[in-house]
């Protein structure tokens, strides 16, 4: 296995059936040797550094009905809210002041937020803090759209693929296609975006062939930034009564992604350290090399509950940006509060 291990460390690359045997057959003393490879190379490419990204989740009305997901239109349990441009601004006031230069909109598919809207609440943003990173995160868009929101200043996008399995995918998203995802995250690329695709992991019927799968689309994709956490069940969902998935696992994923794509940007999520109080630390140690504290503000916290016990809902911004410079500091990483883009982004004016 050590073999197999080297030979990615050294092409980057691996066929299907190296990968399959990877994920399969890996002892604790295998285990240790991935994440040291991958700690190498993330440490070449990017130091001790971990970026930080404030993260603002601006509405929970959502149009779609992923089956895991706490927020999918079918969840009338859900108590819905959206933040005004003026909140969604003055969470940006807090996290400047709190030294952050990255945003990231999230949101579920909310139609109040036409195309107007989005550009009107990029452009604010970018007009009062024109030296930050806009990252947006609103789910799948036309091609159209895409280009209005880059135009308007929105830098980099995340949409995750969730799952590379065109069946298991079928079956957790009623009435989309895996076929129309990949075409979104190719608009983006072709825009201009530093994009960021992932999957969940340990999600019910999930296997072996199926992370294989997430594994080559995302080296065939090269995305600048990869997020991937734990599948964790949220009780007022279909899939409430599952099983979600392991540390070890994620982290298993997480060390095979910084070594298949060594310069990519790779959050330890909110996710993982909702499985394990120290799941960010040690995804940090498997290749991680980014997190993305909350600023959503108090009032709404809560309520963006994409699966139960996520952590932090209950701090203030500036709490998680002290709780976690700590952590990482801890963990033997420095926190870096710059724009912290990909090291081969060649700025927004080439496109
Ligand atoms: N468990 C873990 N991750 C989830 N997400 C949505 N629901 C869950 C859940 N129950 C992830 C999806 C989505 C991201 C914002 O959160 O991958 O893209
Ligand atoms: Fe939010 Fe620790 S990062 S409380």
């Amino acid at each position: 296995m050590r073999a197999i291990i080297d030979k990615l460390y050294k092409d980057q690359f691996l066929q299907e059936h190296e990968l399959t045997d990877l994920l399969y057959g890996l002892k604790p003393e295998e285990e240790s040797y991935l994440f040291a490879k991958a700690q190498e190379i993330r440490t070449k490419h990017y130091g001790k550094k971990v970026y930080m990204r404030g993260l603002i989740e601006f509405t929970n009305y959502c149009k779609r009905d992923c089956q895991y997901c706490g927020i999918r239109a079918s969840n009338k349990k859900a108590d819905r809210y959206r933040l005004s441009i003026d909140q969604v601004l003055d969470a940006c006031v807090e996290g400047e002041r709190l030294g952050y230069q990255t945003y990231v909109l999230q949101g579920g598919e909310d139609e109040y937020f036409t195309d107007s809207r989005l550009v009107e609440l990029i452009e604010a943003i970018k007009k009062k803090f024109p030296k930050a990173a806009i990252t947006l995160s609103v789910g799948e868009k036309p091609y159209e759209s895409y280009l209005k929101y880059f135009e308007a200043g929105a830098d980099r996008y995340l949409l995750r693929h969730e799952t590379a399995s065109e069946e298991l995918y079928n079956r957790l998203h009623p009435r989309m296609s895996f076929l129309h995802r990949k075409e979104c995250l190719n608009n983006l690329k072709r825009i201009g975006y530093q994009v960021g695709a992932g999957f969940m992991v340990g999600l019910p019927g999930q296997k072996v062939e199926d992370y294989v799968r997430d594994l080559i689309y995302l080296k065939e994709l090269e995305p600048h930034m990869v997020g991937i956490g734990p599948f964790i069940p949220h009780k007022d969902t279909p899939l409430g009564g599952e099983t979600g998935g392991t540390l070890e696992q994620t982290l298993i994923l997480l060390a095979i992604i910084r070594l298949l794509l060594p310069k990519v940007l790779l959050p330890a999520t909110t996710a993982l350290g909702t499985i394990n109080p120290f799941g960010r630390e040690k995804g940090l140690q498997a290749g991680a090399n980014v997190v993305m504290p909350n600023l959503t503000p108090m009032q709404v916290r809560e309520k963006y509950s994409l699966y139960d016990g996520k952590i932090c809902t209950g701090d203030e911004a500036a709490e998680c940006r002290r709780c976690i410079e700590q952590r990482i500091n801890k963990a033997g990483f420095e926190l870096d509060m710059g724009r912290g883009d990909h090291k081969e982004w060649r700025g927004r004016d080439v496109y």
